[in-house]
């Protein structure tokens, strides 16, 4: 009798596993997508790919080897479509009703980046836009101007076997918290498919053994996140306004902004801070650090840049070159799309969903070409920068990094423009596009003014290994390295 109840009970679970696989392989709305099976009835697919396989991070390559044997579209999850065709990312990224789902793991749930519902999105997103436009970045140009002398002053310093005390104004405390937030990174595929559970034995273990029992990214986030509270707090509690005035922060205008009150609590503006802390230092950190590799590694694309910048100098010999015209020197600006397409960007998928629309997509290659797919309302559309900066189409020779891709107007260099997705596409795209081209483009006119000699770096050191929602080189990577010798004449 007993044994028979065991059977039910071991039965029914079965038999509704055994229902779910056969509806998502024959019966759900997705089900002609083509791919392999695996992905269409499990997402633990994905997980193998992002948490195990090789070290973990490999999902944009592993899809891109099934786009090449499959066509422009396929499942990557169940439920979800990953479309590697670059003629269809402005229907995915449309400015129109597109919700996005976030990456999560970072603790910045409440933040702008983290908002999927359209409408919050919006609200959220107008509140911060003026503080990031070409104009307040011009405003900006002072203490950007500033930073970057300070940066020659480092370089200045090693060149000099000087002391050095500190990267801007602390080296060794802006390297430790490079590192950590790299260590945190590096968890986030993991954050992604099992957050509920690492929530769950964080807690235990800080518990059980205080916080030291946490990875050291993690300690170094709660007290980062610590220090930002302790100052949105007192913004918040400064009534009389002390900090009145230009150059006050961000957060000021945001607490007496017309945001709803639910909008301005300390929980919501610290994960907004976070996340503007964190979108605004790793990425470009990345795309500089491939730069700076690139310009010491090839001798040629270095000169040609040195070339543009004497000339610009030329005009005015005793003064820095404005900033304006610093961002519309085209060589530097097509070094650094060549940098932003060799850094990926964000490099996990990156998500929308019309909840009203139905699409239709055509397979412009591919064994199914020419089949159009229905993709109903809510259906989850993907892509990867992986596959579009690697796409051959676009970018012969994808791993070679070639300013000259960039230069001229041609039809195809205007479609290379279009298609370069490192700062996202759309209503969602990065806010600090104007902010990271002024910051990227001072760094690497300072960084052209010394002559350096690379030290036991080499293309491995970034190069593409891992997805950690930024690309990540080789594990034992110890960055980008040189021997500054002193400046250029
Ligand atoms: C090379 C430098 C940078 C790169 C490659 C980059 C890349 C990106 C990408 C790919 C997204 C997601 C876009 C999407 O989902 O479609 C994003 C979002 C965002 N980035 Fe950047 N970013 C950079 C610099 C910055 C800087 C300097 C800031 C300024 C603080 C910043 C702030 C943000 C914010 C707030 C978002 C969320 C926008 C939203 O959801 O509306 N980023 N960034």
């Amino acid at each position: 009798m007993a044994y028979s109840y065991i059977l039910t009970a071991a039965a029914i679970p079965t038999l509704c596993f055994v229902c779910k696989v056969l509806y998502r392989l024959f019966l759900h709305p997705l089900a002609g997508i083509p791919g392999p099976w695996l992905p269409a009835i499990t997402s633990f697919y994905s997980t193998y790919y992002d948490c195990s396989h090789c070290g973990g991070g490999q999902y944009p390559p592993k899809l891109k080897e099934l786009h090449e044997r499959y066509g422009p579209i396929i499942l990557p999850v169940p439920g979800e479509v990953h479309i590697s065709d670059p003629d269809c990312l402005d229907t995915i990224y449309a400015i129109r009703d597109r919700n996005s789902y976030s990456a999560g793991g970072l603790m910045v749930e409440q933040s702008v980046g983290s908002t999927e519902d359209h409408a919050l999105h919006r609200l959220r997103r107008e509140a911060l836009n003026p503080y990031f436009s070409a104009r307040a970045v011009v405003d900006l140009e002072p203490l950007l101007t500033a930073k970057a002398a300070k940066l020659a002053q480092v370089f200045e310093a090693y060149a000099s076997f000087g002391l050095d005390n500190g990267l801007l104004d602390d080296i060794s405390e802006a390297h430790r918290q490079r590192e950590a937030l790299a260590s945190l990174l590096a968890g986030v595929p993991l954050q992604n498919h099992f957050r509920t559970s690492m929530r769950f034995v964080g807690g235990l273990m800080t518990l059980l053994q205080g916080q030291s029992a946490l990875p050291p990214g993690l300690i170094e986030m709660i007290r980062f996140r610590a220090r930002i509270r302790h100052d949105i707090d007192a913004v918040l509690d400064d009534k009389a306004n002390h900090d009145k005035g230009s150059g006050r922060s961000l957060f000021y205008e945001l607490r007496d902004s017309t945001l709803p009150q639910h909008e301005k609590t300390a929980d919501r503006l610290q994960d907004e801070a976070t996340l503007l802390v964190m979108a605004g230092t790793e990425s470009p950190a990345k795309t500089l650090t491939i730069a700076s590799f690139y310009l010491l590694s090839q001798p040629l694309v270095m000169r040609k840049l040195r070339q543009e910048l004497t000339n610009a100098r030329e005009h005015a010999p005793d003064v820095e070159i404005p900033l304006h015209s610093l961002t519309a020197l085209s060589y530097l600006g097509a070094v650094i799309h060549e940098a932003n397409r060799l850094s990926f960007g964000v490099t996990n998928r990156m998500r929308r969903y019309s909840p009203t629309e139905t699409l239709a997509y055509t397979a412009s290659y591919g064994p199914n070409e020419g089949t159009t797919y229905a993709l109903p309302p809510g259906t989850k559309m993907s892509t990867v920068t992986y596959c579009t900066h690697l796409n051959e189409t676009l970018f012969p020779d994808p791993w070679h990094f070639d300013p000259g891709r960039w230069l001229g107007n041609s039809e195809e260099v205007t479609r290379r423009k279009r298609c370069l997705m490192a700062f996202g596409k759309g209503h969602r795209r990065c806010l600090g596009i104007y902010l990271a081209n002024a910051e990227m483009s001072l760094a690497l006119a300072a960084l052209a003014q010394y002559d350096m000699k690379l030290f036991e770096t080499d293309e491995s050191d970034v190069t593409f290994k891992y997805d950690n929602q930024i690309s990540h080189p080789k594990r034992d990577s110890k960055g980008v390295r040189a021997i500054v010798r002193g400046n250029h004449i």
